[in-house]
């Protein structure tokens, strides 16, 4: 059969290219970057079948480059100096693991500007610079590729990106912060206090270098704003989504929710409504009987509703060294396979509108519109039915109210289960009600998320 010369090179060509080791150069040797050296190591036959050719990590950058050499041996190059590694035409891919803003910022945008492709488990400088570093990449036509930001162990971005590729996705919700759900599951299940459930946390190497990061609700905002991005094509809106973290949270709380049948989890929830998208992170009421209340420790779950799939739930570790590296290789693994393949061929990191302006805007936190928890400390047990009648006056759908159980050093307390509301019509209940006379301190709320379809 005839064939064009031309057309039959080409495949050779990239055959010939695709046989080649692909070189990596890592920055940081972390937690993550061990792991992933670790496993890389571990499983280099496997992966290598996987990926069509070897991975060969080449290159460390690190600030402490005695305890750099403690991990890697001599097999691999180190050097203090993270744009050496960044820039070097020896490494074909970067692989940013040190975390932060600032610098890192720097090192992936010179990676990119130099032709290489990037991997990066940093989910704070995604969700913060995204639009600028994947405008570079499209400019290069390189990868950035970030699963281990992401809920590290599940494949959730594959799962977007790929798996529901079919799919309008409606909402995704997940717990995505390994740290405060371990933390939470430590105060209920073991009755630690919040500090030393942290503590642990720490000591296991959950937890972000700054803490506050998960306990108050930004490094799961962040992994928010990357799954929202996947999910609806919409742009990187970190500075939009609405942030509650768990340190406000009051253990009286926690206990009135389980007395209605239902837990308290942290989560980021992205939802298409009509005329945007909530884009919100806060510790809800779960039904206790749903299988994201299920999930505890560290474990992070996402459950995604979209219209043909339905709805799909993912679990698995949110937190860890070698749970984290395996993101980042399965990422690896992709770059080795879509090196040399142009770059429109590419299944696009952050869903087909990345790029757009016109996309969804992100709704307001008066019109996010949710079932709610109410806790409305009272003078006296006879006062349920005016606390009921004074939210259904102000058109609070009432579902449900009960008195707390008795709870030494706590006064009576009424709690209520309302229907859907928009946050601005509660709020303003809210107020009224805190002014009546049989109200005995401030009201506590929380969203309820039902996770049904
Ligand atoms: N600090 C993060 C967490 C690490 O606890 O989920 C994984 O992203």
């Amino acid at each position: 059969m005839y064939r064009d010369p031309v057309e039959s090179l080409e495949p050779l060509h990239h055959r010939q290219a695709a046989i080649r080791t692909l070189r990596v150069g890592m920055i940081g040797i972390g937690t993550v970057g061990s792991g992933t050296f670790r496993v890389l190591a571990r499983n280099r036959a496997d992966i290598a079948a996987r990926a069509g050719r070897s991975i060969e990590l080449v290159m460390v950058a690190a600030r402490n480059l005695e305890r750099a050499a403690g991990i890697v041996g001599d097999s691999v190059a180190l050097t203090a100096d993270a744009m050496h590694v960044a820039t070097h035409p020896d490494v074909d891919v970067v692989v940013e693991v040190a975390g932060g803003t600032g610098p890192a910022r720097d090192w992936v945008l010179a990676a990119i500007a130099h032709g290489k492709h990037v991997v990066t488990a940093n989910k704070a400088l995604l969700a913060v610079h995204g639009a600028e570093i994947f405008a570079a990449a499209r400019e290069k036509g390189v990868i950035v590729a970030y699963e281990g930001a992401v809920a590290v162990s599940i494949p959730i971005i594959k799962a977007l990106r790929e798996g529901l590729a079919a799919n309008r996705i409606e909402w995704v919700a997940g717990i995505i912060n390994g740290t405060t759900n371990f933390i939470l599951s430590k105060m209920r299940d073991e009755g630690l206090d919040f500090a030393a459930a942290l503590a642990q946390a720490q000591a296991l190497g959950y937890a972000e270098a700054d803490p506050s990061f998960d306990i108050e609700g930004i490094d799961a905002a962040h992994k928010l704003t990357l799954l929202a991005a996947n999910a609806f094509g919409m742009p990187l809106r970190f500075a939009d989504a609405q942030v509650e973290g768990i340190t406000a949270l009051q253990g009286v709380d926690v206990a009135c929710a389980e007395q209605l049948g239902y837990r308290i989890k942290l989560l980021g929830v992205a939802r298409r409504q009509a005329a945007g998208v909530e884009l919100r992170v806060q510790p809800v009421l779960v039904p206790a009987a749903h299988l994201m209340a299920q999930v505890n420790g560290s474990m992070n779950a996402v459950m995604v509703k979209s219209d043909a799939a339905g709805l799909t739930m993912y679990y698995g570790a949110g937190a860890g060294s070698e749970q984290t590296a395996s993101a980042v290789i399965a990422d690896l693994v992709d770059v080795a396979r879509l090196d040399g393949v142009h770059a429109a061929q590419h299944v696009p990191h952050l869903g087909v509108h990345a790029h757009a302006t016109n996309a969804l805007a992100v709704l307001p936190r008066a019109a996010v519109y949710t079932s709610h928890y109410l806790r409305v400390p009272v003078h006296a047990l006879d006062q349920i039915q005016a606390i009921a009648a004074g939210l259904a006056e102000r058109k609070v759908p009432v579902h449900q109210v009960a008195l707390a159980a008795e709870r030494p050093g706590v006064g009576p307390q009424v709690l209520v289960l309302t229907g859907p509301v928009e946050q601005g019509a509660l709020d303003l209940a809210v107020h009224a009600l805190q002014a009546r006379a049989e109200v005995a301190g401030p009201v506590s709320t929380l969203r309820v998320e039902s996770l049904e379809g």
